[in-house]
């Protein structure tokens, strides 16, 4: 027969239906004990962090741009450069690339952008926080792990064998205790800020608390990799703790708008780790493009202090506005804003009568917080204009007597 080139035969179609086998009776249940109610009353079948699609007006506060540079002309040159000149290029798992390799050369900026040794670059914040900790921690490490670090790093304690012990949100004193009662030793983990609330670590008196006891520490920055420090160095540089953190990861999807993550780590590691990360060995590299729309981005984000500037006043502003009319957000205090309406119902009403205003925010509900502590995210950019901020604080002032924020559960809970 012959075959003629993008023509779908009879024989190659077949109904989607039909093709499927049936699950087994143990997932069926499964389903139906842990999710049916769920799906089918509370959210009525339609998945609960898909609203309205934005129109042209919406003002989108659900994207993690801090600073705004996604279509950069100098980011897009370098991804179109690269298209055109890397044909040759061979995918394959990461541990394959040689140093001097545009790869390596740019795992050494990013390793000395934030201040150390060197760095392995991954296919995204997850896979870098997962292939990490599963490398530097074993059955006899205990781990410290603030109770709103990202899942990431929880899946990587996990995949390691390790023990994690959660320590109360922020509170290194808490910290302390639970390393004493453990055993001491072992590694803390902490996100520099916290991707639900945007709430800022106290890292100098974690820091102090992990070295007290010997313990290693890693920070997760990808809520600051852009957006604090000398050049958006992070937060480890900001407080002159780099030298004295043992790993920083971060989502390079973030401040960086990509599709990738990093870790740091000692040279004297690196060995080690190149034959023990599974991500990095069993899951294939960032194609060229991609790195060389990250370095160039890296560019990008060093020269961006008018940005940073800017979104620390629109945080101010935004912030500002929304805690006088009496949302609940005093537990964080960058650029990420939660409006934490508490039962999933009311996070969905909420949601959907700002996006009828046009403001788009992003729904967080279990498994990315508890269950009933559900929540429509704001994340701030550096474009927002006064105008789009000045339409943000109309629609919080015309909701709050409707939503009345102040009876939020975390409302009655910040008080006490
Ligand atoms: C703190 C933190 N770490 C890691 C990740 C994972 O990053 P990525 O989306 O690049 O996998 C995220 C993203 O949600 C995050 O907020």
């Amino acid at each position: 027969m012959e075959v003629v080139e993008n023509q779908v035969t009879p024989a190659t179609v077949r109904s989607p239906a039909a093709a499927e086998p049936g699950l087994s009776d143990h997932l069926r249940r499964r389903i139906a004990t842990e999710f049916k109610t769920r799906w089918e009353d509370e959210w009525q079948r339609k998945f609960v962090t898909h609203g309205v699609a934005p129109g042209p007006n919406a003002v989108r506060l659900d994207g993690n741009d801090y600073l705004s540079v996604t279509g950069h002309p100098e980011i897009v040159q370098a991804q179109l450069d690269a298209l055109r000149c890397n044909r040759e290029f061979v995918v394959q798992s990461g541990v394959f690339q040689l140093d001097g390799s545009p790869t390596s050369r740019f795992e050494a900026a990013l390793a000395s952008y934030v201040g150390k040794e060197g760095a392995l670059l991954c296919q995204s914040g997850y896979t870098a926080n997962l292939g990490l900790i599963q490398v530097v921690a074993d059955p006899q490490t205990p781990v410290y792990v603030d109770s709103l670090a990202h899942m990431s790093l929880w899946e990587g304690v996990r995949a390691s064998g390790a023990t994690g012990h959660a320590f109360r949100h922020n509170d290194p004193a808490h910290l302390d205790r639970t390393i004493a009662r453990n055993g001491g030793g072992g590694l803390v983990i902490v996100d520099s800020v916290y991707s639900t609330t945007g709430a800022l670590c106290p890292l100098e008196a974690v820091v102090e608390v992990a070295e007290k006891h010997g313990c290693m520490i890693l920070v997760d920055e990808s809520h600051s990799l852009g957006t604090h420090g000398p050049q958006g160095r992070g937060l480890c540089a900001e407080l002159g703790l780099s030298h004295r953190v043992h790993f920083i990861t971060a989502s390079l999807a973030k401040a960086f708008a990509g599709r990738a993550g990093f870790f740091t780590m000692p040279d004297e590691l690196r060995p080690y780790l190149m034959c023990h990360s599974f991500p990095s060995i069993f899951s294939s590299c960032l194609l060229p493009h991609e790195i060389a729309g990250l370095a160039a981005t890296l560019g990008v984000v060093q020269r961006s202090d008018e940005a940073r500037r800017r979104l620390r006043e629109v945080t101010a502003r935004l912030r500002g506005t929304f805690g006088e009319l009496g949302y609940p957000i005093q537990h964080g205090s960058e650029q990420i804003i939660a409006l934490e309406a508490g039962p999933e119902v009311d996070t969905l009403a909420l949601r959907d009568a700002i996006e009828q205003r046009e403001v788009f925010g992003a729904v967080f509900c279990a498994p990315a917080t508890s269950r009933n502590r559900s929540m429509v995210r704001l994340t701030l950019n550096a474009a927002l204009t006064d105008a789009e901020l000045a339409h943000v604080e109309g629609v919080a002032r015309e909701l709050a007597p409707v939503v009345k924020p102040w009876n939020w559960p975390i409302a009655r809970r910040l008080k006490s």
